[in-house]
């Protein structure tokens, strides 16, 4: 049998449209440095997310509230250099606002949306939430022509509010969700990213929106899934409930790396490492 054709790798946000119509899992993956992007680039991700998350993977930081719009444009563009065309070209890149930068005011937003589309390559944005400020702002984000990609469910810019917790676990909760996600798509959204909701409520978005619904802890019944890929790759010390790591990559290389220590003190490599002059 001949092998399946591979799906064409989407060339920008409003192609993620054509792959729910006709009914192609979505895999976005994210990335922080040009390694983790070369990586997943490999992989063959069809878009690349520099998360906020980045704050807590790569930063080291306990929240993603600390990360600054600066500090993701430096990360984005570092990712940006480690993409690699693999036959149908590169995925494109999603870059994260960050806490308070699209919050404080409509004109802020905006600025802050056009500096990742000017000073990174990235070519479209996710918020978190769907209050009526956020609305507001991926309203004329849209309309400026700025693609933006929304985010429910567990956002973890609210977790002062919301804890790191499954969300929507009741009815009321769920009508709400429910409300949010048509809002954003009326106001322009080309995807969704769902967190940690029931999947129940996942497949439900699903059917009941034209744009793709890309759930993370989110049940396997969404239009795609994204990961953040250091939790793929078990790198992180701790990953959460709904991210089982593939390998234990933080492991592997540890040993790896004692090893290569163990042979450095050994006498026969000591013998065997060239003279240093003095
Ligand atoms: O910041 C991030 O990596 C994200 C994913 C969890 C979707 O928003």
């Amino acid at each position: 049998m001949p092998a399946p054709e591979p799906h064409p790798l989407p060339q920008r946000p409003s192609d993620l449209l054509l792959r729910k119509q006709s009914g192609q899992p979505i895999v976005i993956l994210t990335a922080w440095d040009a390694l983790s992007a070369a990586i997943v680039c490999e992989a063959g991700a069809d878009a690349v997310l520099v998360g906020d998350s980045l704050a807590m993977t790569a930063l080291g930081h306990a929240t993603t509230l600390p990360v600054t719009l600066g500090e993701m444009l430096h990360h984005c563009r570092a990712v940006g250099r480690g993409l690699r065309a693999e036959g149908g070209g590169t995925p494109f890149v999603i870059c994260d606002l960050p806490f308070l930068s699209y919050q404080c005011s409509l004109d802020e937003a905006i600025a802050a949306a056009g500096r990742v589309l000017k000073e990174s390559p990235a070519v479209a944005v996710k918020l978190e939430g769907a209050e009526p400020e956020t609305l507001a702002a991926i309203d004329r984000m849209v309309r400026m022509g700025i693609p933006v990609m929304g985010h429910l469910g567990l956002t973890p810019q609210s977790v002062h509010r919301l804890g790191f917790r499954r969300q929507a676990t009741d009815p009321l909760a769920q009508e709400r969700l429910s409300q949010q996600a048509l809002a954003l798509e009326a106001r322009g959204c080309f995807a969704l990213v769902v967190e940690h909701i029931p999947a129940a409520l996942a497949s439900d978005l699903c059917d009941r929106l034209r744009i793709p619904v890309i759930g993370i802890g989110a049940g396997d019944q969404c239009d795609g899934q994204v990961r953040v890929t250091a939790d793929l790759l078990g790198l992180t010390d701790r990953q959460p409930p709904f991210a089982s790591p593939l390998l234990d990559g933080r492991g592997l290389a540890v040993e790896a790396l004692k090893e290569w220590k163990r042979q450095q003190r050994s006498p026969a490599a000591r013998r065997a490492a060239p003279a240093t002059s003095p």
